[in-house]
């Protein structure tokens, strides 16, 4: 996956596209480039490394062109190298691609490219679409107006596989040609200028107004207005959609990083998520308002929940099996986006399909989903980004308002997917007959505490820095639990590993004595996530069983609890709630945890190796 920015107007390109490729950064920063129009010549640059290696290497030259496109990689194809870095042209400079995606023919286009004499010079994909272009536009029978258009509508459609694309040609110095299938791409549209971008934060500076590209739809951009076009040729006339996001909350506002942010902001997430899916008669009834997706019989009858989605969004799952199998007593099914598609699912088209998804454009999730969808079900999708391919492609959609979420690693699109999955189960409970009014009215006062109580534990993070300055070179480190605790445990470590780079695994605590404890010894950490007081006495006897055997033990539970005084070296409190909803506070404090450890390192927590936010290749 990788970062694509344009612009098209009467400012200097370069400038505009450097600012764009910094908001994007998350998605791929091993190389960046970008390709200005000038004097109808397209000028290069593009070079291995972070943006700010190109950044310099620009600060001292003046490029006066007023269209151009610019890009930052995660490699595919090809190690990150200045020639593999993008933009690409055709050999004689004539046309300049930039590309989000993979081109899985491009081996056969290649061929069939070199036999007919031409010379590559990357190890790219992407490489093949500029040359394409070039060759379709040469050998072209319209020499018009709108034959660069045609060239695109032709390479288009020899391309399989998945793209965005901005596009540029020496001979065309008023417009900019956009396209896309299976990748975002947004166009932003200003007063005599137009831009394009991979995700909104990058156009907040300069608009709010905006087309979402669909499905294999492109844009031709000129200065003064957009042609949005099918990939058949056919004009497509919609009107644009006005995004109403902060561009503070886009911006770091004074964090050391994008994720500190994003942890922080977890309280306000959390109740900008709940809070106007409620409807409060007076403090003791408050029932939850889910207008936005109708719930009909066919839910309260459904015999089984399927969920679905990768990393951190399958973990959400996981919580979301316990919170639905607690509260709505039927059957979940959490899949690995990734796996389900090979696995011939047996598909029922009355099961729920809930989709979870932060990006909204995470391709293993949107195949999971396309897959469910041609057997006939029904997706509700739960998703941060309005305008995803998934809010798109969904039947019903439960947004996550967590604002938008930079750093690489989840946090707050975390606690808000459980937030949405607690509103949805006890939505569901209700219609279902499965608890008692009083219940459900004593859970929601609860879910309503739920930010505040964030806020307590956010606002006491030191002392978790400490623990993280004091832990942060541990080789070895095991988050243990049960139920609840135990897929908190899953994310715990999935945050340390991802960040911190330490080797964390996590465990379902009564599993450990059938082999994991062979690899407990001393010099292991052992985080112990303990909140269900139903089960304290079991998780005791794990923690006596990892302590006897070397490793030191830390404990999360909650304020005021004694019970782990005697068998834990530490102990990080969180306030009180019911032990079905400990999931939306415990993380929380292994999230700065995991954080606090990354900048120990000296790592970069916005930016990991090997790794980037949106991932839009399988
Ligand atoms: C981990 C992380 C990833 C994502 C995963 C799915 O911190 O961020 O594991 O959760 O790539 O991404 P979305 O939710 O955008 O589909």
């Amino acid at each position: 996956m990788c970062g694509i920015t344009g612009y098209i107007g009467y400012h200097e390109a370069t400038p505009r596209l450097l600012s764009m490729l910094q908001k994007l950064e998350y998605r791929g920063y091993d190389s960046a480039g970008i390709a200005v129009l000038d004097n109808d010549e397209i000028v290069v640059r593009k070079m291995k490394g972070p943006l700010s290696v190109l950044e310099s290497a620009l600060a001292n030259e003046k490029i006066p062109g007023t269209l151009g496109i610019g890009h930052t990689r995660w490699a595919t194809h090809g190690e990150p190298s200045d020639i593999n870095a993008h933009p690409h042209t055709d050999i004689s400079g004539f046309i300049a691609v930039v590309h989000n995606g993979i081109i899985e023919n491009y081996i056969k286009l290649k061929n069939y490219l070199q036999e007919r004499g031409v010379v590559f010079r990357s190890e790219t994909d992407t490489e093949v679409i500029a040359h394409l272009l070039n060759f379709y536009y040469r050998n072209g029978k319209n020499r018009g107006q709108n034959s660069l258009l045609d060239a695109a509508l032709k390479t288009l459609s020899k391309l399989e596989g998945s793209y965005s694309l901005g596009i540029i040609a020496s001979d065309f110095p008023d417009r900019l040609i956009c396209a896309r299938k299976d990748n975002p791409l947004i166009v932003g549209l200003g007063e005599n200028e137009n831009y394009i971008a991979s995700d909104v934060p990058a156009l907040l500076p300069y608009t709010r107004n905006i087309h979402f590209l669909n499905e294999r739809e492109l844009a031709v951009l000129y200065r003064d207005h957009v042609d949005l076009f099918t990939e058949s040729g056919e004009k497509i006339i919609r009107e644009p959609s006005s995004i109403e996001w902060d561009i503070k909350s886009a911006e770091k506002s004074g964090y050391a990083h994008f994720m500190l942010k994003e942890i922080n902001e977890q309280d306000k997430a959390l109740s900008d998520t709940l809070s106007p899916r409620l409807i409060k008669k007076s403090n003791e009834s408050i029932t939850i308002n889910f207008d936005e997706i109708k719930l009909d019989d066919s839910w309260a009858e459904a015999k089984k929940i399927v969920i679905t989605g990768c990393g951190t969004a399958y973990h959400a799952g996981i919580v979301g099996k316990y919170i639905f199998e607690h509260f709505a007593r039927i059957p979940v099914e959490v899949d690995i986006a990734s796996e389900y598609r090979y696995r011939n699912p047996l598909i029922n088209p009355n099961d729920i399909f809930i989709v979870m998804s932060q990006s909204g454009e995470t391709a293993d999730t949107l195949a999971a989903m396309r897959l469910a969808k041609k057997h006939g079900a029904k997706i509700l999708a739960i998703t941060n980004a309005v305008g995803s391919t998934l809010s798109r492609e969904a039947d019903l959609i439960l947004y996550t308002w967590a604002g938008p979420e930079i750093a690489v690693a989840s946090t707050k699109a975390f606690t808000t997917q459980l937030m949405c999955l607690y509103l949805l189960a006890l939505r569901l409970a209700e219609l279902r007959k499965t608890i008692p009014d009083r219940e459900y009215k004593r859970t929601v006062r609860l879910l309503v505490k739920i930010p505040e109580q964030a806020r307590n534990i956010l606002v006491n993070q030191e002392v978790i820095q400490k623990l993280a300055s004091k832990q942060f070179n541990k080789n070895k480190v095991f988050f243990i639990g049960r139920l609840f605790d135990y897929a908190v445990s899953l994310e715990s470590a999935l945050k340390l590993k991802e960040i911190s780079y330490t080797h964390s695994e996590a465990f379902a605590a009564g599993e450990l004595k059938h082999g994991a404890i062979a690899l407990v010894d001393k010099g292991t950490l052992v985080i112990a996530i303990a909140t269900q007081e139903a089960l304290f006495e079991k998780i005791i006897s794990n923690i006596r069983e990892v302590s006897s055997r070397g490793a030191e033990v830390m404990v999360i539970t909650w304020e005021g609890e004694r019970a782990f005084d005697t068998v834990a070296a530490e102990i990080i409190t969180i306030p009180k709630t019911d032990s079905s909803l400990s999931p939306l506070l415990s993380i929380i404090p292994l999230q700065l945890f995991a954080y606090y450890c990354a900048v120990q390192k000296g790592n970069d927590p916005d930016k990991p190796r090997n790794l980037a936010k949106s991932v839009t290749v399988e």
